[in-house]
């Protein structure tokens, strides 16, 4: 919306090993293709696990297809004894263009708190890798807050320190809506979409705020993304299980 090119972007979670990725990456390439779909109009990105990054990008690189690809996690840290951990450094040596940041998966099972995905969202910034910066409130924070305080105040401690102008994009993902198969509204993921929006005008300025692409994410499929679509502030969806197959996801990548 408002000029903003929509990004449809695969969160693959622990699926798909390296080889399954090369066959994934390649069919879904062709299906974009047979389909026609405007690469100008739309840009489709897929997050594998780690060890299929320098699978997809020697398959993207080689055949030049139209899909971009990023990690779902990146250390704070630059370097050093930090066992497990993987670097934005490494990131972008292998041309992710992109990193997932504080999925509600790492926020529950992981232990991240506000604090470790702002450090991680200014690694990412650091090595020229844009955070997708996941946001989203429980049922329970739903029932005794509203919809967007918990996003807006995680959104806001996310961006603390991040210099004006800076390139992100964030995702909407009420917990509660996560693999549930129960969708929020498209008015719902509007109205906080809006919230956030606001947030990235206070926190990074008005420019960034206009350029910054929102996407909603929590039981998407070809069946509901036309209504998010169609939302002023929704730029795009971030997709889970729905991402993981090849027609499903084409199909949400042409908003059908
Ligand atoms: O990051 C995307 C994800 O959490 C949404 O998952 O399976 O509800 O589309 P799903």
């Amino acid at each position: 919306a408002n000029g903003r090119v929509p990004f449809i972007a695969g969160n693959w979670k622990m699926n798909l090993d390296h080889l399954q990725s090369i066959a994934f990456v390649q069919k879904l390439a062709w299906s974009l293709k047979d389909a026609r779909l405007d690469f100008d109009g739309v840009e489709v990105a897929v997050f594998p696990p780690f060890t299929d990054l320098r699978s997809v990008q020697t398959l993207v690189a080689a055949d030049k297809l139209p899909v971009k690809y990023g990690a779902q996690d990146v250390s704070a840290h630059d370097a050093g004894a930090f066992t497990g951990e993987i670097s934005g450094a490494f990131l972008k040596a292998l041309d992710c263009e992109y990193v997932i940041i504080g999925h509600s998966e790492r926020r529950t099972l992981h232990m991240e708190d506000d604090a470790l995905v702002a450090a991680k969202v200014k690694a990412a910034l650091k090595y020229d890798v844009t955070p997708v910066i996941c946001v989203g409130e429980t049922a329970e924070d739903l029932a005794e807050h509203g919809p967007s305080a918990v996003p807006v105040a995680q959104l806001t401690a996310a961006l603390e320190g991040v210099g004006a102008g800076a390139d992100i994009v964030v995702a909407y993902e009420p917990v509660w809506a996560i693999g549930s198969g129960q969708a929020a509204t498209p008015e719902q993921a509007e109205q906080v979409a809006a919230a956030l929006r606001a947030v990235v005008a206070e926190s990074i300025g008005a420019d960034a705020a206009a350029a910054t692409r929102i996407l909603y994410g929590g039981s998407v499929k070809s069946g509901n993304i036309a209504g998010f679509m169609r939302q002023p502030n929704v730029d795009g969806a971030l997709v889970g299980g729905a991402s993981l197959d090849v027609a499903e996801f084409s199909s949400i990548s042409r908003f059908q």
